[in-house]
This record gives structure tokens, C-alpha cells and sequence, in this order.
């Protein structure tokens, strides 16, 4: 193979991958130790069965590893096509259903389970409430 056929296989990969960001919901877990012990892994499996009901977008649901704000598990970032994450905390999978219902197939994000900091006070500071 030449070094010209692995670079047009590189720019169809690159491709494909773009063209799957533009259309695809991305629905991230994080799934370290801090996660596991707050119940993320309930949460997971429910957004796994219920990104399944997700059609226009599709939704692929990934693990990823700490955040580094372990007090706000379990902790979900939705991503949809073209647009930035929201980060969902202290997520349980009755949650869970409710995100992906409002926000990945409705369009609305769940204000009321998101982190909000303006002016530097943190809202919905779920770490100070419980
Ligand atoms: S495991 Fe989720 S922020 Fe640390």
C-alpha cells in the first residue's frame, strides 16, 4: 500500500467520523471509581436502553473516566449534533429517561439537572443542597 492510499483512507475516515458528529447525539457516562459508587453504572444501562428509542438524532452512548468533580455524580454529558455538551449531575436512571426524552429527542435542555455558574456563585450546586 503507498503512502497516498493510507492518505486517502485517512480522509475518508475523517470524513465519516465528521459527518457522524453532525448527526449523532452523544450521551458520555463517566464511569470512574467516584462514579460507580454514586450509581452510574444504573445510569448507564438506562441510557443504553433508552438511547435505543433515539431515532432522529441517534444516540451513542460512551463511558469516559473521571471529570475530576466526583461530588457531582454520577455525571452525564450530553452532546447534540452541532451544538455544546450540557452537563447533567447527581443523575439516576429515572433522570436518565428524562434527559433523554426532553433534551436528545425533544431538543429541551433539563435545566433543573445541569450545573449553572454565573458570576461566579455556583447554581444548582447539588454538593451544598444535600
Ligand atoms: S467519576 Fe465522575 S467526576 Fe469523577
Amino acid at each position: 500500500m503507498t503512502v497516498e492510499e493510507l492518505y486517502r483512507i485517512k480522509q475518508r475516515v475523517l470524513e465519516r467520523k465528521q459527518e457522524e458528529s453532525q448527526s449523532i447525539a452523544r450521551i458520555v457516562v463517566c464511569l470512574d471509581t467516584g462514579g460507580i459508587a454514586a450509581g452510574a453504572e444504573e445510569v448507564l444501562r438506562t441510557a443504553e436502553e433508552e438511547a435505543t428509542r433515539c431515532t432522529q438524532p441517534r444516540a451513542k452512548v460512551v463511558r469516559t473516566g473521571s471529570f475530576g468533580v466526583s461530588s457531582l455524580d454520577p455525571l452525564v454529558m450530553v452532546q447534540m449534533p452541532n451544538d455544546e455538551p450540557v452537563a447533567y449531575v447527581k443523575m439516576t436512571p429515572d433522570k436518565m429517561r428524562h434527559v433523554i426524552q426532553r433534551h436528545v429527542i425533544e431538543g429541551q435542555i433539563v435545566q433543573e439537572y445541569t450545573v449553572h455558574v454565573a458570576n461566579n456563585i455556583m447554581l444548582n450546586d447539588y454538593t451544598v443542597m444535600e
